[in-house]
């Protein structure tokens, strides 16, 4: 079954039909659904999702954008419900350029401190880089992030940079970014990098493969996805749905 290693279904976009859509996922051949914290709040509202489906996990953080919300305090109770069963990652964290809030220290400060929390609780990383490539890596060689271990999501740069994570140990999120006529940088990179350190993600509500681009975005949508690995590595459809839920399972220590 195919293994959604990315999605936020707290988001408000499924306030209308969240638990159809989701009572309706295994039925549809989605075996097991990450949904992943971005802020304090969202990770809480992630782990009740956990603990309210047996097949949704959850992974707790805070994305760099939201950054500005942390303080020593509640980096405790992160820390506290990073320690939940049923949490599998420490994430979305990570460096994003992109905007000019929060500073661009408070964004490496925050990404530092939750390195160091995954190395404590023993969990992997899912990481958030956009327009931080040089940092992004540098960090995360300075955390020895090698023994932490992770995904590096919605991955944007170049089939170079790929390998470099893949050397570091790390696997690659490939999302709806594939199926779009100029995602040929994204082609690229699951040409180079092996089957075997590739997962598969959503980033639901954002990100819609084609043909459904610019719509909400669901991970019953991942078929789309999982068949143009396919056709680029020239591989079945099924020998990609089946090696990504191994890469997922070995990824988020989540057993059969
Ligand atoms: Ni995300």
């Amino acid at each position: 079954m195919i293994f959604e290693t990315h999605a936020h279904y707290d988001d408000e976009a499924y306030d209308d039909d969240r638990d159809a859509l989701l009572a309706s996922m295994q039925e549809n051949g989605i075996g097991w659904i990450v949904n992943v914290g971005a802020s304090l709040k969202s990770t809480m509202a992630s782990i009740k999702l956990a603990e309210k489906y047996p097949f949704v996990y959850a992974a707790a953080g805070v994305h760099p954008s939201e950054t500005a919300e942390l303080n020593e305090d509640n980096f405790a109770e992160l820390r506290a419900q990073c320690l939940h069963k049923k949490v599998v990652a420490v994430g979305e964290i990570g460096l994003d350029y992109y905007w000019d809030e929060p500073s661009q220290e408070t964004q490496r400060l925050w990404f530092a401190r939750q390195l160091e929390l995954a190395r404590a609780v023993k969990k992997p990383v899912i990481i958030h880089s956009r327009d931080a490539a040089q940092d992004t890596y540098e960090m995360l060689k300075a955390h020895r992030a090698e023994e932490i271990g992770g995904v590096i999501h919605c991955f944007s740069y170049s089939a170079e940079m790929a390998q470099a994570y893949v050397k570091m140990g790390f696997y690659i999120g490939v999302g709806g970014v594939v199926t779009f006529k100029n995602g040929r940088k994204l082609k690229e990179v699951v040409e180079a990098v092996p089957i075997e350190r590739i997962v598969l993600e959503t980033d639901s509500p954002y990100l819609a493969p084609e043909p459904n681009r610019g719509r909400r975005n669901s991970s019953l949508h991942i078929p789309y996805i999982a068949q143009r690995i396919a056709e680029i590595k020239g591989i079945s459809y099924e020998e990609v749905v089946s090696e990504t839920e191994q890469n997922a399972r070995q990824m988020y220590r989540i057993g059969t």
